[in-house]
């Protein structure tokens, strides 16, 4: 599974790399809005800190507006895709960024009916949002689950970013399903590696060491 970094923080994406386990970032409207700094010189620079895929919004609402701003941001860098919102128009912009090479990642998407036609309409990935699924009593990983099999049965290449991922759970559950990649906020990404007995354990063989005479 790829993990992707789910945030416009250049220290956090910086990190990341340094860790040798970042394959890509996702960022959204509110995520860049927490960074208070211009928009098309933040991604710029993201897009030379990770050298994997970058998802770049679209914020405008009409076919040729989306489609405007997708060109814009595509021409930042080669590694930038866009993310466009499940909707009429949305399609269309994703049909057409399809024919023209550009790589998409459809957003927001809660059902298998909104993800198989992002997926006819040639998106590149799907965003299936998991935890604000969860935040309203739903199951976000059947979700996925159920576009995993449906892309399945028809042999789309269309991969799935489980996104909104709250806890390593989701995370662990994405990569059993075996999802194409996983969008992580910078402190999922601590968390994984978080152990009790890993903890106790070192604790006990520097205490141990001590003893070592040398
Ligand atoms: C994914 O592409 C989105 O940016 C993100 O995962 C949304 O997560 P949230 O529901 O925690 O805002």
């Amino acid at each position: 599974m790829k993990i992707f970094l789910d945030t416009a923080n250049v220290a956090e994406l910086r990190k990341g790399m340094d860790y040798g386990v970042i394959d890509g970032v996702t960022t959204n409207p509110s995520l860049i809005a927490r960074e208070k700094c211009e928009f098309i010189p933040l991604i710029r620079e993201i897009t030379t800190i990770i050298p994997g895929p970058v998802s770049v919004e679209v914020t405008a609402s009409s076919v040729s507006a989306m489609i405007a701003q997708a060109e814009e941001y595509a021409a930042i860098a080669d590694n930038v895709v866009i993310k466009v919102p499940i909707n009429l128009e949305g399609l269309q912009v994703v049909k057409t960024l399809s024919s023209r090479s550009i790589k998409t990642n459809v957003t927001l998407i809660f059902s298998v009916s909104q993800a198989l036609l992002a997926a006819k309409a040639g998106a590149t990935y799907v965003s299936p949002f998991v935890g604000r699924i969860d935040d309203i009593s739903g199951d976000g990983m059947e979700l996925v689950e159920d576009i995993a099999m449906v892309f399945g049965n028809y042999g789309l290449t269309t991969e799935i970013i489980v996104a909104s991922i709250r806890h390593p759970l989701h995370f662990v559950q994405a990569a059993k399903i075996g999802a194409a990649v996983a969008t992580i906020p910078f402190t999922t990404l601590t968390q994984l590696l978080h152990h009790p007995l890993t903890a106790n354990g070192m604790e006990r063989f520097l205490k141990d060491w001590e003893k070592v005479k040398s």
